[in-house]
């Protein structure tokens, strides 16, 4: 590497803020609900995020809803989440479009059954032409899935001739993982007290800022998210420079 390298981002804000949603089921067994009831407070503080990163200038929000790992919660509970997820598409999209936010999921959708797909496909279709914030959901999502997908498809094309075993690297991989063409994530925030992954956007992640909230996810609201960007801001970020190199660029 030469000495000219210049770390990627060093702004105060998050161009894109990756959020681990957890806390949901714990929200509601804490007032003797069941756990559904969690997930459906949850959207609240959703459209709260949507909201303050619009205001912020955030480029991109991924929000995770739905892990790989999740099917295997009790089948009702699965059940009640995909009807969640149809009710919600429905209902939040005219109002993202009115917002100018544009709408993807990320994940394996094949999973999901016809009439989601379809109804995600009409979603995403609807807010195509916004360009304000990128509100990414991960639905069906696992970082190693992503991995092994982009994995997949080089591998493809590396069989068919259109790509050489030298092309094979980390900018070739990185146009074929979910999110490709948006900003790195700059901050990845959790919230429900754990501190891990959990298999989210692992490639993605490499040199996210990570912030971990106490905060159920049906509690999280300004106060919190004025935390989380209170704390990226104060971060000095390396990226594998010194701390004197990053104060006194040359
Ligand atoms: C996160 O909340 C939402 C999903 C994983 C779908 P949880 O349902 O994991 O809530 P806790 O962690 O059990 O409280
Ligand atoms: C991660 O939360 C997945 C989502 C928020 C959608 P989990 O509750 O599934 O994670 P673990 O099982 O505690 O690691
Ligand atoms: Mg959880």
């Amino acid at each position: 590497m030469s000495e000219s390298f210049s770390p990627p981002y060093l702004g105060t804000k998050p161009r894109h803020i990756a959020i681990i949603m957890d806390g949901n089921g714990r929200w509601a067994e804490a007032q003797g609900q069941p756990r559904v009831i969690g997930h459906r407070a949850g959207v609240k503080s959703v459209r709260e995020v949507v909201r303050i990163c619009r205001e912020q200038n955030v480029e991109a929000l991924t929000l995770f809803a739905f892990s790989s790992e999740n099917w295997s919660r009790p089948a009702r509970e699965v059940q009640l989440l995909m009807r969640l997820f149809m009710t919600v598409l429905r209902r939040e999209i005219k109002l993202l479009k009115q917002s100018n936010v544009r709408l993807r999921i990320v994940g394996d959708i094949s999973a999901f059954d016809d009439k989601l797909q379809q109804r995600i496909r009409d979603a995403e279709r609807m807010t195509a032409e916004c360009d304000g914030l990128m509100l990414n959901v991960a639905a069906n999502y696992g970082g190693r899935w992503d991995i092994a997908n982009a994995a997949q498809q080089m591998c493809k094309l590396v069989q068919q001739g259109e790509l050489s075993i030298d092309q094979v690297n980390e900018q070739t991989m990185h146009r074929f993982l979910s999110l490709a063409s948006q900003p790195e994530v700059d901050l990845l925030i959790r919230t429900g007290g754990e501190q891990r992954i959990s298999n989210f956007l692992l490639w993605q992640c490499a040199y996210a800022e990570l912030f971990f909230s106490d905060v159920l996810w049906p509690d999280f609201a300004d106060t919190a998210m004025a935390e989380a960007l209170e704390c990226f801001a104060s971060r000095q970020r390396r990226f594998g420079l010194t701390g004197d190199q990053v104060a006194n660029p040359s």
